[in-house]
Parts: structure tokens; sequence; C-alpha cells
């Protein structure tokens, strides 16, 4: 397990809307690397890039056209291996995304395995028997290509699934096994991509629908085993890079593939979804942190404590403050709230993850969709740097020629403002990666355990030996049967009565343990 990342704090950077230095309307590597004292200066000591490699961007670059080459919109390969110089030097690390389960169909490998004669690439992906031959439960592309056979997809109509075989084989007409060699090559293809970068400089990778991999694969086994095969290749000949999944099944991920951590994702029977964004059907916002939700932490904690404890000594849960898929944290959370978010995340388990811009309180900005965004589109928007307009500081470009359009609404958060306020959510998130990064039972392989959970919305949790957490999130006074008396760190007011401490309404207090 790589030492680094008990103390890691990851930022996810969506390229195209950080920064942009050559005033194309776009950000670019040279963008992250100008902000790369910012980012040190707000704590932060890891990085996920979303995919920047060559690609038609018909899904935002989750389409790669090609896996050794990065896309001219962001500069050269020369300038990426310079932003992993520039962030190392400054102790921070750089995680790429690895895109293994499709490529674009613009991939050369694609435009190789269409043809109606056998070359290298037959096998790279997934061909049913003939054009005609659409077999149910499975998602096929016909007649777009001369060779005689309809192509799978793992996700978008661009984006045909590569062929690591399948588990349980149901028809054996096309159907190989994984662990036929005719599919081995695959695998081979995505450990040699993962070399490449890593002998650049690159110090891991956030793995994409890392669950995806093998067909007919119920249980996953053979998709994990495979992975145990890119872990094994890690431990021995980079034993200091990580590998990340999007899957959201830490036992599986952890403990079956040998990730190192894995993303809680906003899936909705999670804690990320059911503290931050759980929104009902009539409208109605019953997230934990919400403050009218009044609701108790037990149902949030749920399966999370469980996976927690099965994982544990294994690999990291990575809770996330969004992403570039999910709504802004801010579409369901005001600021009081999100400090109180924010205290939980970084005071977990696990390696957290902040998306960019949260910590602005970046809102959620509908518009129409770019690069296969669609909702997704409106969380994605151009960081704020100042309020300098038309573009925020994210940009010289003239406005119209912006990648997306940039909140620029009179209220609208930026970097500048708040880095001149010392009360600011920019700076409580600064003091929070302080505070965790000098508190070793606050990072990721301090044991957790609830020591009290109530029905009216009071939570509190033992990190280690020596630090306790503890949440008012209610707009109402909460009391804590604990004497919350050395604190290190609190919002909102928490005040000692005997045994007890009195939670003012939308406190959270961290505090020693005697
Ligand atoms: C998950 C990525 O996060 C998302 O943005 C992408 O569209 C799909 N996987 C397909 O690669």
């Amino acid at each position: 397990m790589p030492v680094w990342l008990k103390n890691a704090r990851f930022y996810e950077i969506y390229p195209q809307s950080f920064y942009d230095t050559n005033g194309d309307g776009i950000g670019d590597f040279d963008g992250i690397i100008a902000k790369l004292d910012y980012i040190k200066q707000l704590g932060f000591n890891a990085l996920w890039i979303n995919p920047c490699f060559l690609s038609p961007f018909m899904d935002a670059g989750y389409d790669v056209q090609d896996y050794y080459k990065v896309a001219p919109r962001y500069g050269t390969n020369e300038d990426l291996y310079r932003l992993f110089d520039q962030a190392h030097s400054r102790g921070i690390r750089v995680i790429l995304d690895l895109v293994p389960g499709h490529t674009s169909d613009q991939c050369e490998w694609f435009k190789q395995s269409k043809l109606p004669y056998r070359n290298e690439y037959s096998d790279r992906y997934i061909w049913s028997s003939n054009a005609w031959d659409r077999p149910a439960g499975y998602s096929w592309v016909a007649g777009n290509a001369d060779r005689d056979g309809c192509y799978m997809l793992n996700f978008f109509l661009s984006q045909p699934a590569l062929n690591y075989g399948f588990n349980k084989i149901t028809h054996p007409e096309w159907q190989i096994s994984y662990t036929d060699p005719r599919v081995a090559g695959t695998l081979q293809a995505m450990m040699d991509v993962m070399r490449f970068w890593l002998d650049h400089g690159a110090d891991g990778f956030r793995v994409d629908m890392a669950d995806s991999l093998v067909k007919n694969d119920d249980d996953k086994s053979a998709t994990a085993s495979l992975w145990r095969k890119v872990r094994a290749m890690l431990d021995k000949d980079y034993p200091q890079t990580v590998i990340v999944s999007e899957w959201c099944n830490a036992p599986r991920s952890i403990n079956q593939a040998g990730f190192h951590c894995d993303f809680l994702l906003d899936h909705w029977t999670k804690m990320v979804h059911k503290a931050f964004r759980n929104v009902n059907e009539q409208g109605v916002n019953k997230s934990y942190f919400c403050k009218t939700a009044h609701v108790s932490a037990a149902d949030m904690l749920g399966d999370y404590l469980v996976e927690l404890q099965q994982t544990r000594g294994n690999g990291y849960i990575s809770v996330i403050s969004g992403n570039h898929d999910t709504d802004r944290i801010a579409r369901y959370l005001d600021e009081s709230e999100l400090r109180l978010a924010y205290t939980f995340l970084f005071t977990l388990p696990g390696v957290p993850f902040f998306y960019y811009g949260d910590e602005i309180g970046m809102r959620y900005l509908p518009q129409h969709s770019k690069e296969g965004g669609f909702q997704r589109t409106g969380s994605r928007t151009p960081m704020q740097w100042d309020s300098a307009l038309p573009n925020m500081g994210f940009s010289s470009a003239p406005q119209d020629k912006l990648y997306l359009d940039v909140d620029r609404s009179a209220d609208a958060p930026n970097v500048a403002d708040q880095a001149a306020d010392g009360n600011s959510l920019l700076n409580f998130v600064r003091q929070l990666n302080v505070l965790r990064s000098g508190c070793e039972d606050l990072q990721a392989d301090a044991e957790l355990a609830v020591m009290y959970c109530s029905d009216d919305g009071v939570l509190c949790y033992r990190r280690g030996n020596s630090v306790a957490v503890a949440f008012n999130p209610t707009d109402a006074e909460r009391t804590l049967p604990y004497a919350a008396d050395d604190v290190l760190f609190q919002t909102g007011k928490a005040t000692v009565t005997g045994l007890q401490t009195v939670l003012a309404p939308q406190t959270a207090v961290v505090f020693t343990l005697k």
C-alpha cells in the first residue's frame, strides 16, 4: 500500500474548465500548472485529472482515441510531463483517468477491428456472429462496419466495449472466455498504457467503470481476477502508485479486485447521497446535512460502516464532495450546511476527494449539453477565479468562445473574494485540510466508531484513540451526552455543561478525548 495515501487529500480537476492560459476558451495544462500554488495553499496534496487524451469528445474525453497522446486542446505530452514535475516539486501527486472498458469508435484499434478480414485487433472488441445477430440483453451497433457482425457498446454510441471476454458463456458462437489467450491482449494493452504514463511521472489512475471489463460476470469475480493482475504488476514495478476504482462496491473493488481505493458515488442507496443530495420525489430535501431535514444519521451511515469494517486494512473508501457526473453539492446544501458536510468529509477514514469549485460553493448552472454532458454539463462550468466580467478570471477569450458558459451572476462566488475573507468557505476548506493533515487520528487508517447517534439528528464518532467529531446539522439546539471540552476545531457553537455539550443549531465540533 503506497504510504502517501494515508494522508492524501485529492482535488479533482475537470481540465476543460479549470484555467485557460492561451485564450482559446478552454482550460489547459499550463492553466493547471499556473494554479498549483493555489491548490497547495488550499491544502490538497493530490490531483485527479479527468481524461486528457486525444478524443473526438463525444463523452468529454471518456471516448479515448489514442491512449498515448494528449488532446491538443490541453497542450502536448511534454506539457503534461512538466505538470507532473511541477506538481511533484510542490509535494502534490497526480493521477490520470484510465478508461479501460471502451475506446472511442475513432480509435485505431477499433478501425482495425472493423475490417472484414482477421488482424491483430479482430478480438480486441466484442462482435456478434453476423450483422443480423443482435442477442438480447446487450447493447449493439449493427450495419456500421464492413465486418460481418454487430459490435457491443459499453456506454454511449461512440464507445464500443473492449473485449476482456465473458465469465458465463451463453452464446459460444461469439463469446470468448475471459481466460482465453485471444482476449489476453486487451488487458496487456491497457497495462502497457499504464506503464507508459507511470514511466512519465503519473502517480496512478482513477479507473473509469472498473467493474465493466468481463461480461456476464454477475459476481464480478472474473473482472476482479483481471484487476488482481494489474495490482500485481503495480506492486512489483510501481509500488508507490495507486489505482482508484469507479465501482462503488468497496468489498468487491478493494478486497476482491485489489484496488487501493474505491469511490463511494452518489448512488441513491449510498451514504454520499443520503448525506448530501437526498431530495425526495416531492422535492423535499431529506439529506442528513440539510438543516430542516431532522433525520437520524443511522440510515445514512448504514452500509458504509459495514463496508468500512469489511475492507479495513485492505484499502480505502473514497468519499466525494461531488464529481463531473454529479449535481454540484451547492445545489442541495447552502453555505452553512456545506461547512458541516465538509467537516464530515474531512474527518472520515479513507481518502477524500474534493471537486474543483466546491471550495467556493460553485453552483450548478443549467445549460445546453456539451460533449456528452447532458444534465452533468451544469456541474462542469468554468472555475470562477475572480469577479472580472465577462469570464470571471477563467479565460481571456470572448464570452461566446468559452467551452461552457460561466456563472457570472452578481452573487456568483469566486476565489479572489473568498481568499481575502478569513471567514469564507474557501478558508474553511483550507482549515479542514490543515486539521486533517496535522492529526493522524483523522487520516485514512484510524478506526471510526460511532459513539452517539440520536433520532433528533446528533451524530458523534470517535476517530482512532484520541479524537471525536460531533454534529448537530439541524436548525434547532441539541444536546450531546459527552463533554467536548478540548476543542480542536468547530463551526457553530458547542457549550460544555457538566458531562454534556449543548450544540447550537448547525454545529460541528472536533475534540480531543481524555
Ligand atoms: C463514468 C465517467 O465518470 C463518466 O463521465 C463517463 O461518461 C462514463 N463513465 C463513461 O466512460
